[in-house]
């Protein structure tokens, strides 16, 4: 696994990149010896600020996120095919935009790919365990020791992000020692409803947020309200409920944003094609979108 470094401050008012040498040159600014615990003797401990950065519009950073940004010695910046590439520019755009600390270090790596064969769960874990590695030797070798590493997660690293539990391998495997601060993003979930005007929930009822797959293996009956992510196999297709309603997003916060809503029977056939359109035009897709089902009148509460 190589690391691609690329520096970043302000020359003139226009970013400039800065390589950086790996483990050499410009590193981390306190020394420290490979493999020894964080904390040291004058008690310093490496930070890892993990900042979520909102759904791809680069203004749902918050004033928090920004200057979270602000305070990392290191930002490390995934990058990985179309999608991802355009994830990665996001997040660049972000820097362009709101990183004032000329002496923020900026790291591109390639993410590792994902194992197809074998069990999903495997894959995943292995996955995970492989980008744990990339984090820990970047805290050993570019993070010193009294310095901060910026992690910059889409949308907020509680809904759907592996951040934290990649955060955690490295943490088990005992290696290093850090401690961690979590700033809250916009979700997608979030920028969706704002798209669309609506609340997530109807009140006093219960919202399932669950993937396209889980969807199309089956929607449980007591929840009449799903949001859907990650749905690569068009879930929506499988609920049969005639009074059905969709509110559907693509791209959202981003210069693509798509959003239609309406009867779900009525419109589906739309959103396929409007998804199939959009796919090929841009070389990939992000959508989530809520569906409800009529719920009884008695179901719901106040609130
Ligand atoms: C790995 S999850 C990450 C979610 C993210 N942590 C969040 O807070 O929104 C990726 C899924 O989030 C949804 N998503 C994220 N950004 C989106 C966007 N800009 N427009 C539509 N859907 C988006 C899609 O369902 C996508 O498959």
């Amino acid at each position: 696994m190589s690391l691609k470094k690329t520096g970043k401050g302000r020359d003139s008012g226009t970013v400039f990149r800065r390589l950086l040498g790996l483990g050499r040159g410009a590193g981390p600014k306190s020394g420290r010896e490979p493999g020894a615990p964080g904390r040291t003797g004058d008690g310093l401990l490496r930070k890892i600020l993990v900042i979520g950065i909102g759904a791809g519009n680069p203004e749902h950073m918050t004033v928090q996120a920004i200057n979270a940004l602000n305070r990392a010695d290191v930002l490390l910046i995934p990058t990985k095919g179309d999608e991802k590439a355009f994830l990665a520019d996001a997040r660049r755009e972000i820097c362009d935009r709101f990183l004032d600390n000329a002496s923020c270090r900026i790291l591109d790596y390639a993410v590792p790919v994902r194992r197809a064969d074998g069990s999903y769960e495997d894959g995943v874990n292995d996955w995970h365990r492989a980008i744990a590695a990339i984090y820990e030797r970047t805290l050993l070798n570019d993070v010193g020791e009294d310095e901060t590493l910026g992690l910059l997660v889409w949308g907020d690293p509680m809904l759907y992000d592996s951040t934290l539990r990649i955060i955690d391998h490295v943490r088990t495997a005992g290696r290093i020692a850090f401690e961690i601060e979590v700033i809250a993003g916009i979700t997608s979930v979030q920028a969706l409803c704002a798209g669309h005007a609506i609340t997530l929930n109807r009140i006093g009822l219960p919202v399932e947020i669950t993937t396209g797959r889980r969807l199309a293996e089956a929607w449980t009956s007591s929840t009449r309200d799903a949001l859907v992510m990650l749905d690569g196999v068009e879930a929506f297709r499988t609920v049969e409920d005639p009074d059905a309603e969709i509110w559907w997003g693509a791209y959202l916060g981003t210069p693509h944003e798509i959003l239609l809503s309406g009867r779900l029977a009525e419109i589906a056939d739309t959103i396929s094609e409007t998804r199939r359109a959009a796919r090929e035009k841009h070389g990939w897709i992000m959508d989530t979108y809520l569906i409800r089902r009529p719920a009884p009148v008695a179901e719901e509460g106040a609130a």
